[in-house]
């Protein structure tokens, strides 16, 4: 991205605590969720979130490929995460580099304790998540994106699994950090939760914050969850709702 001096971090908070695109510090980007918009895909969702676009679709649990990866006692979970080479400012290497494996991984581990994988010996359960356009916040909106896919396509599951980005900016704590947010911030932190038991399935961070700050971040993060997971249900409610059917759940900023 080239060296930025000092003088040229944007101001991420103005005087009256509003922030680069308007937004209040506890304020969800605009958040809209179509169910089933694939029809190859066993079940598929798109997540359109701020300036993110991202598809997800879901398959099983079917065969296991590659074979060696078969477990005797439950099904494995498989994700792919990729960012598609047009979907940053610039353009980006295509295929497989350490930072989308690390997000594989983990979001395949937050989905392992959502979905009854014992009750599926080998099989394997195979997330795509396929980033079309970034903007900060991607692993949440792929992860938003495939809990809405996994139930599409009526894999059973604990419990749908909202997920958002807080951080700190300008020495304050905000909710679902965007682009420059992230970039020029002191602390982002993702997280995905189980809403009916209150139990984090995903929780990373980059920076720095305080234990006070800790805390407070981890409950503005669950209280965003829960909004999206109102989003991500009237989604469900949409695709499978027998009489007049919106274009697509959403929640506006
Ligand atoms: O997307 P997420 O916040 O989950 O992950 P990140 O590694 O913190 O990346 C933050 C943002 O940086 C991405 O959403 C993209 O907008 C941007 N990015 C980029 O421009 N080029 C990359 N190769 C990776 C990320």
């Amino acid at each position: 991205m080239g060296s930025i001096g000092a003088k040229d971090v944007p101001q991420l908070l103005d005087a009256n605590g509003r922030r680069i695109d308007g937004r209040g510090l506890e304020d969800l980007r605009p958040l809209r969720i179509t169910a089933g918009p694939l029809q190859q895909a066993e079940g598929s969702a798109f997540v359109e979130w701020g300036d993110n676009k991202v598809m997800a679709a879901v398959y099983g649990p079917r065969e296991v490929h590659p074979r060696h990866l078969q477990q005797t006692t439950k099904a494995v979970v498989q994700c792919k995460y990729n960012m598609a080479a047009f979907s940053v400012d610039e353009r980006k290497r295509p295929g497989l580099d350490r930072r989308s494996q690390e997000i594989s991984k983990v979001i395949a581990e937050a989905f392992e304790s959502v979905l009854f994988v014992e009750e599926y010996p080998r099989t394997s359960i195979d997330i795509y998540i396929e980033v079309l356009q970034a903007n900060a916040g991607t692993r949440c909106a792929g992860v938003v994106a495939a809990s809405v896919a996994l139930a599409d396509a009526g894999i059973p599951m604990v419990d749908l699994v909202p997920a958002v980005a807080v951080g700190k900016v300008a020495g304050t704590i905000v909710l679902d950090l965007k682009k420059e947010e992230d970039n020029y911030g002191e602390a982002d932190l993702p997280m995905a939760l189980v809403p009916r038991s209150g139990r984090l399935v995903l929780l990373q961070m980059e920076g720095h914050m305080t234990r006070d700050e800790l805390k407070r971040s981890l409950d503005l993060g669950v209280t965003g969850c829960k909004k999206i997971y109102e989003v991500q249900k009237q989604a469900l409610r949409d695709r499978y709702a027998v009489s007049a059917p919106s274009a697509g759940a959403e929640v506006a900023a």
